[in-house]
């Protein structure tokens, strides 16, 4: 698995630089354990993501760190992946170059790797981590407002969606909702494994 992981990685690298041509983009692929059960999903890379070429490992992942212990779970049990591989970034009227959200073209570019990832894990669960996670991983039209908190009907992996964590940071009023969660969630995995 890992082996296909690192040949997918590899044709993923190639297959978009030719079609960002010339620009110096950093790939943050997903990173875990290759064959993990539990697949978490998120939006796109962040600036600390595009310098470690890691997921995660910024604000957004100091939050999600906070979740994964309510759950007893350790990053190395996981496989940790984005729908968008590159970071989104625009320019600031200060100048400076900040995050954006992913377009739907990128995501739409994206989305068969994504697949493709996730057919070389084989997850028992993918948990998706904000709407653009929840899209691109059951291509439905859905929103995170109705849809987290539960199983997404009729997807194999079955998928449970969540608010992204960085919605809880912004959002303070989210986070009982968000403990509610991963208190289902938690339920969901211990009856999975039983
Ligand atoms: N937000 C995401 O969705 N993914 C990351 O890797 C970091 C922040």
């Amino acid at each position: 698995m890992a082996a296909t992981l690192d040949r997918l990685r590899k044709e993923c690298q190639d297959f978009f630089r030719k079609i960002y041509v010339g620009e110096d983009r950093v790939l943050v692929f997903g990173e875990g354990a290759p064959s993990a059960q539990w697949m978490l999903i998120g939006e796109a890379p962040g600036e600390q993501e595009a310098l470690q070429g890691r997921p995660f490992v910024g604000k957004a992942g100091k939050q999600l760190d906070a979740f994964l212990d309510a759950l007893k779970l350790d990053r190395g049990a996981l496989y940790i992946t984005n729908a968008v591989k590159f970071r989104p970034t625009r320019i600031s009227a200060a100048g400076r170059t900040v995050n954006r959200a992913p377009t739907q073209e990128e995501i739409g570019l994206w989305q068969p790797w994504l697949r493709r990832e996730i057919d070389a894990v084989k997850p028992r669960l993918i948990v998706t981590l904000g709407n653009t996670a929840l899209r691109a991983a059951t291509g439905d039209a859905l929103l995170i407002g109705d849809a987290h908190g539960r199983i997404i009907e009729d997807h194999d992996p079955p998928v449970f969606a969540l608010y992204h964590p960085a919605a809880v940071i912004y959002r303070r009023a989210l986070q009982d909702t968000y403990q509610q969660d991963l208190a289902t969630l938690r339920d969901v995995m211990g009856e999975m494994i039983r």
